[in-house]
């Protein structure tokens, strides 16, 4: 079965209009392992899904057209206002209601211990870029990873194992500059690591899990 990508067309008009991060190849490799997973995912009936960085909120919704809108809670975070507005949009149109909230990372969420989180989805600003680029609130967030493009993803690394939930899994996209294996090795310390898919582009998705699945 194949899912619509979420109509996001507000994001080309003002205000989102580059301000805003538009789908592309990484978001659409990151859609296709979710509906490469779907019967995986359904299988585990997930009551809360969690996208860090979610832009235009289209992977998230994605994921929600994939479960049934009504069948689990949907949060978002992202640094950027805008993106969280847009979020929020995505949402509407496709009948999903999304909590997004602004902020860093996963900071001042309460996600119990241990995690309550069951799919967390986080497509980071992947590129390489020089440190003082990192931490801006507006679109250059979007691209802007500092050394080795890892300097946002390496502060959310440690935090995966502790927000997952028991059936929890992580997807993450990354590029070859991102020295994916390394990132795996860090989280195989905790769980299972799958590298769903790569092409002849540098772009991955990453799936962890604490249990195999
Ligand atoms: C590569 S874009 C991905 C956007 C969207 N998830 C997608 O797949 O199309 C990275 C997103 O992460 C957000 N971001 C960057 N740093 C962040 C941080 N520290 N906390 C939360 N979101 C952040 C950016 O604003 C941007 O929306």
């Amino acid at each position: 079965m194949s899912y619509p990508t979420p109509d996001h067309d507000h994001i080309l008009k003002a205000p989102y209009r580059d301000a805003v991060y538009e789908p592309a190849e990484d978001t659409f490799l990151l859609l296709d392992a979710l509906e490469g997973d779907a019967s995986l995912l359904t299988s585990l009936l997930p009551r809360v899904c969690l996208e860090i960085g979610s832009g235009s909120g289209c992977a998230l919704t994605f994921l929600s057209t994939l479960l049934g809108p009504k069948n689990a809670v949907y949060m978002a975070t992202d640094i950027n206002a805008l993106c969280t507005h847009a979020t929020l949009e995505t949402g509407k149109r496709a009948l999903t209601q999304i909590d997004p909230i602004r902020t860093d990372l996963v900071h001042g969420l309460r996600l119990g211990n241990p995690g309550m989180v069951d799919i967390l989805l986080f497509n980071p600003p992947y590129v390489p870029t020089d440190p003082s680029e990192v931490g801006s609130h507006g679109i250059e967030a979007s691209w802007a990873g500092g050394k080795e493009g890892r300097e946002v993803l390496d502060r959310l690394l440690p935090l995966i194992h502790r927000l997952l939930s028991p059936k929890g899994i992580f997807y993450l996209v990354a590029v070859e500059e991102n020295r994916p294996e390394d990132i795996a090795s860090i989280l195989q310390a905790h769980g299972v690591v799958a590298r769903r898919k790569t092409g002849p582009e540098a772009l991955s998705i990453w799936r962890y899990s604490k249990i195999p699945l």
